[in-house]
């Protein structure tokens, strides 16, 4: 998986990262974190007290044995605990709500960041990895921000609070319990770095197992059609091998101080056990000082342990906030540009003046390309795969820009105005039609957001798919499901009709839609499409050189250029390039009778 590079790789350190997530993210939501904060402190405040009390306790009952004040600090214990119980319980509640809201604010803005990527962008990658991306990242946003507060608010709370019960029933003893510190922080500083790694590693092997998932899923058919199960299993059993032995790997690194560090506390509680009894029993110390001291220790344990593991813990999930951040920070490859004036239509002029183009550098795929299409003409680009004839189309919509030359629409370069301004005037049906989710109706009405009923049913029966929408179980109200699967190719291309006529905008764009239908069809739909170019400016690709015979002027494109142009009668008694393509569909159609859709190869 090719990572987005950072502008500086120093911006991803730990401290900036930390400071961003803390100031930009966390300060918001301060008053909850505050609450949240106050009610650690009262959980720390409530550990600490509960191991002083233990001493007291302990005196009460053995040196002076004083029921009455057994039974009184019993009930105390017990309000203590109570109040630490809710006190854990309203902050993790807290925590969680404002971790939540972190986690969906960044869905939100990586979801906002990909919308304006530009198509390129996506060109050479696969979707499951901003997936991967979206999920990961945003929770390591908000597990970053918990572990600190965490950190802060209870354990080192807690901490000090132990440490102050420690101190004051036994000085000497709580500067021995120090010899654990040194050694656990230096074998901590050597895992995390090898922790990072590991975690990047497991992102990356998850990122594959969503890939292969999607992909397998996506082209299902493919797969039963091809028999490529074994090879679709291989794919997902390298990738969860790899991520299954990074996870263990991460296991055996994360938990390798564990062990040292058990050890070392088993010393110091021997070596408190023994000197604490002496004291009791040689130099008249009470008991109470003893246990009282044991318990604070044995209860910063944890808190101690935890926060030792913070840094190691905090680099692992940093690792997902990276992720994440990556994507939000890279630039925008199409800004919104609504700064920029709209396009003022008056007549839906479109020009093409000179135009070039290329994706890639030192490749040319549109060369010099020159053309106008007036008001209420139906200008058909023809011509053999690869010429360019889509390109045209994605540079009108302004997915790609034009290395030189301009497209004008009524004299303004598209280049000057917004592009939501320009694709709004646009109704597109491409080459691949998209369902969304949702029912038929609800991919309908995206032509037009707010389209009311009777406009919906009006532009299905003009794209001619009224009566067989209606012949579904669920009529209008069909879900189709992800790429409208359980539609024909001729149905769905029908619906994008539909779709592209209920937008009502007077530039219409059609990549070959009417390539997957009967003659019967797409006889219709061609009439339909006749009712929906009056008084517009239609541009259409087409492989079927019948559906075009009425346009008004044909443009012959071929690696990327215009070979020829002329209406139909005209480039067939020229008897160039177009004249030999017809004569060669006429004779497949005519012998075939009922051809498919035939390829325009020259
Ligand atoms: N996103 C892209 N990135 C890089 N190259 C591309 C991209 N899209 C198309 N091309 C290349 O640009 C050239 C023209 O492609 P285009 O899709 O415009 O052809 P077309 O005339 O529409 O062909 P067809 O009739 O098969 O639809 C092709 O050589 C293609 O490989
Ligand atoms: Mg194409």
């Amino acid at each position: 998986m090719r990572l987005l590079q950072a502008a500086s790789a120093d911006k991803y350190a730990t401290f900036p990262l930390l400071r961003r997530l803390l100031v930009d993210e966390a300060l918001g939501h301060w008053p909850r974190y505050a609450i949240a904060g106050a009610l650690m402190v009262v959980v720390a405040g409530a550990t600490a007290l509960s191991a002083y009390l233990l001493g007291t306790m302990i005196n009460a009952a053995y040196v002076e044995k004083n029921y009455r004040e057994i039974v009184a600090l019993g009930l105390l214990a017990m309000a203590i605990f109570a109040a630490k119980a809710s006190a854990t319980y309203g902050s993790a509640v807290i925590l969680s709500w404002v971790g939540n809201r972190i986690v969906a604010d960044n869905q939100r803005r990586m979801f906002d960041k990909l919308l304006q990527e530009d198509i390129g962008f996506f060109a050479d990658r696969h979707s499951s990895e901003f997936i991967s991306r979206l999920t990961t990242g945003a929770n390591a946003v908000s597990a970053v921000i918990n572990l600190v507060i965490t950190a802060v608010g209870r354990d080192l709370m807690s901490l000090i609070g132990l440490t102050f019960v420690m101190v004051t029933q036994d000085p000497v003893m709580s500067a021995g319990g120090l010899i654990i510190a040194p050694p656990a922080l230096l074998v901590l500083r050597k895992m995390i770095r090898r922790v990072r790694g590991i975690a990047r590693t497991q992102f990356t092997g998850g990122t594959q197992i969503v890939e292969t998932m999607l992909e397998a899923l996506q082209g299902l058919r493919m797969v039963k059609a091809f028999g490529l199960e074994d090879e679709m299993r291989r794919r997902l059993a390298t990738s969860v091998r790899s991520v299954e032995h990074e996870a263990n790997k991460m296991a055996r690194v994360a938990n390798r101080a564990a062990p040292m560090v058990e050890v070392l506390a088993g010393f110091t509680v021997a070596l408190a056990i023994i000197y604490g009894g002496y004291r009791v029993i040689y130099t008249g110390a009470t008991p109470g000082e003893f246990f009282s001291f044991l318990a604070a220790f044995l209860l910063a344990y944890e808190p101690a342990k935890r926060l030792a593991r913070l840094n190691l813990d905090l680099n692992n999930s940093l690792v997902g906030v990276r992720i994440l951040y990556e994507v939000i920070d890279s630039p925008a490859g199409e800004p919104a540009d609504d700064d920029k004036p709209p396009l003022l239509l008056t007549t839906a002029r479109l020009q093409f003046d000179d135009v070039c183009f290329s994706y890639h550098a030192g490749t040319p795929v549109l060369r010099g390309v020159s053309f106008t299409a007036e008001r209420g003409e139906v200008i058909a680009l023809v011509g053999a795969s690869g010429g360019g004839k889509s390109t045209a189309f994605n540079l009108i919509l302004r997915f790609y820009d034009v290395d030189s030359g301009r497209i004008l629409i009524d004299g303004q370069n598209i280049a000057d105005v917004s592009r939501r301004s320009l694709r709004h005037e646009i109704a597109f049906v491409g080459q691949i039609v998209h369902m969304f989710r949702g029912t038929i109706r609800d991919n309908i009405a995206l032509g037009r957001i707010g389209a009311s009923e009777s406009e919906i049913v009006a532009a299905a029966t003009a794209a001619h798919a009224h009566d067989f929408i209606l012949g579904l179980p669920l009529g209008y109200d069909t879900p189709v499901g992800e790429h409208g699967l359980q539609l024909s190719g001729g149905q769905r291309q029908r619906i994008a009709i539909a779709r592209a006529l209920i937008k009502n905008a007077p530039i219409i764009l059609l990549d070959e839609a009417t390539a997957s239908l009967d003659s019967e069809s797409e006889r219709m739909v061609q009439e339909a499409i006749g009712e929906l170019c009056k008084g517009r400016t239609t541009l259409v690709i087409a492989h079927r050189l019948s559906t075009i015979m009425h346009a008004d002027c044909i443009l012959v494109v071929e690696d990327g250029q215009i070979v020829e142009s002329g209406r139909h009668e005209e480039l067939l008694r020229r008897g160039g390039r177009y004249a030999s393509f017809y004569r060669l569909q006429l004779k497949e159609r005519s012998s075939e009778r009922e051809a498919p859709a035939i390829a325009f190869s020259g």
